[in-house]
């Protein structure tokens, strides 16, 4: 019996592995658990003479042992031949970027438009965005029931009674304009960014919320040609030295004279090569606003301004619908 466990030993250690199937075929010839030739022949210790059995039983077990090893061996020599597996980071590569936020390119322009007034001077203030007829029209110089109220399409959270006592959403930033001077005498020199709501048809070119930057300067001897200067440097600052302005004639019950501020927008594609794009309107402060906050009109003197963002942004940017700006696409935000 024992020369059969030499003959076993002689033909497993001549076996080739050169390849993982053979290193499989090599353990379940030998070693499978039902019909491995050394499994089977732990079974014929029972053929064994009592007295041979101690020796057979010691010759298979080392003759395991060095089938395993053989088995092991093979194994760590195929897997030193796979260079390319077992160096498999390539310390080459670039590293993943972690996704970062950006800054809404509505926030990113009403705060270049701030800064710009910042640096002129101009404090920062706020104002609610539910606000009352009163601040939002009345002290303002709209008349009730006057059409002017009409100009801007407004969404009432309680109903005026003849145009008086209503609370709504702001339609302007301008109701700033009254709280401020309550709050504080001449000279008053403020911005005032802030979120505003119009009742109107949804387009490519509104929405029912959009942003402002109101501009008012209240001081003795504040002329229009003050009013001219500050516009002229905030669009050089905000849209470079080339840019080009025009001052056009207009009506707001606030101010007198009124006007609406366009700049020329370069476009190759258009049939004069451009055009004029509104981005505000501006004029100095009404005398009646004046007296409604208890600012002497024959002593104080002041303009005021309301700039729209998101026309703003939407030049910067070459947008061409305003809704893109609230829909939150990452893949439109991400871009800014
Ligand atoms: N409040 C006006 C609007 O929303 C814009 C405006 C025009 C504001 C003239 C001003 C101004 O301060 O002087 O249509």
């Amino acid at each position: 019996m024992l020369e059969l466990v030499d003959e076993l030993r002689q033909e497993m250690e001549a076996e080739e592995m050169t390849s993982e199937d053979d290193v499989e075929r090599f353990r379940i010839k030998y070693l499978g658990q039902k019909r491995g030739r050394i499994t089977k022949m732990f079974k014929k210790i029972r053929d064994v003479a009592p007295e041979d059995r101690p020796a057979f039983g010691q010759q298979l077990n080392a003759l395991k042992q060095e089938t395993e090893a053989r088995l092991e061996q093979a194994r760590e020599r195929l897997a030193q031949d796979r260079p390319d597996e077992t160096v498999s980071i390539d310390l080459t590569l670039p590293g993943r970027r972690p996704f970062r936020g950006s800054v809404h390119p509505l926030t990113q322009t009403m705060n270049d438009v701030v800064r710009i007034f910042e640096r002129f001077g101009f404090a920062v203030a706020e104002g609610p965005e539910i606000e009352d007829d009163w601040h939002n029209f009345t002290a303002l110089n709209f008349p009730p029931d006057h059409p002017a109220r009409d100009m801007q399409d407004t969404l009432f959270i309680e109903a005026s009674e003849g145009g008086e006592g209503g609370v709504l959403l702001r339609t302007h930033t301008s109701p700033v304009q009254i709280r401020v001077m309550q709050e504080q005498p001449p000279p008053v020199r403020v911005v005032v960014p802030g979120r505003v709501y119009r009742n109107e048809a949804i387009s490519y070119k509104s929405f029912c919320l959009f942003h402002q930057v109101e501009v008012l300067y209240i001081d003795e001897d504040v002329t229009f040609a003050d009013l001219k200067y500050l516009l002229h440097a905030f669009a050089r600052s905000l849209f470079g030295d080339d840019v080009r302005l025009r001052f056009r004639p207009s009506f707001f019950p606030f101010t007198e004279p009124s006007a609406e501020v366009d700049i020329w927008w370069e476009n190759p594609d258009h049939p004069d090569g451009g055009q004029w794009l509104e981005i505000l309107g501006c004029g100095m402060v009404d005398p009646n606003v004046l007296t409604a906050v208890d600012i002497d009109p024959e002593r104080y003197t002041g303009y005021a301004a309301g700039l729209g963002i998101e026309r703003i942004a939407m030049l910067r940017y070459g947008i061409d619908d305003i809704r893109l700006f609230y829909e939150n696409d990452v893949r439109f935000l991400d871009q800014f």
